[in-house]
């Protein structure tokens, strides 16, 4: 199975300034929930974010200009590159495409199932998620959370 997994606000923004641009307690809590035990798949500046593997999931990083091999962490040059490794090494795992939005763009026609947090706000950013298809896809809001800003998580599972 191939996922991926991503929030962005009403106006589509996942980033700003090498950084997710809001801070909503309890948001990332799917992220954590769908990942932990598979694998992760993304581009340099997201793992740069980050700034370390993430703990019980295998990280797969994209990129040309630098190298990171850790336990639980490794470094290929393309996504071909990637999801061919991680179907070799981890059959069983899910995969999940993690951003940012170069590695969204590239994986969109790959993915059997995108989970999206929808951040119920406008929000500044200078990166954003890649409009797609909805037509190719079913829709469904699994859990709606109210707040200071509220968000809802949605499925959108490929026809
Ligand atoms: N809201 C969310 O769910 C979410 C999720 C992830 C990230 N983000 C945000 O998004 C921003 C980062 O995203 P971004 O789009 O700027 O960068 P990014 O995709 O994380 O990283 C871009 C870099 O990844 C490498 N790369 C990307 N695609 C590749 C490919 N197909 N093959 C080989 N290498 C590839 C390249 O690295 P080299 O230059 O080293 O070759 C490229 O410069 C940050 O602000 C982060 O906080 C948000």
């Amino acid at each position: 199975m191939i996922g991926l997994i991503v929030a962005y606000t009403n106006n589509r923004v996942i980033g700003n300034a090498g950084k997710i641009p809001w801070r909503i307690k309890g948001e990332q809590r799917r992220f954590r929930e769908l990942t932990t035990g598979n694998v992760v798949i993304m581009g340099r500046r997201s793992y740069d974010e980050i700034g370390h593997p993430l703990p019980n999931r295998f990280t797969i990083v994209l990129s040309n200009t630098a190298s990171y091999e850790e336990e639980n962490c490794t470094t290929v040059s393309s996504l071909e590159e990637a999801i061919k490794l991680a179907a070799e090494r981890f059959p069983d795992k899910n995969i999940y495409i993690s951003g940012g939005a170069g590695v969204y763009r590239a994986a969109m026609d790959l993915v059997d199932v995108m989970y999206i947090t929808e951040i119920d706000a406008e929000i500044e950013g200078d990166t954003f998620f890649p409009e797609f298809d909805e037509s190719a896809f079913t829709k469904t809001v699994d859990e709606q959370v109210e707040g200071d800003i509220s968000y809802a998580y949605v499925t959108y599972r490929r026809k």
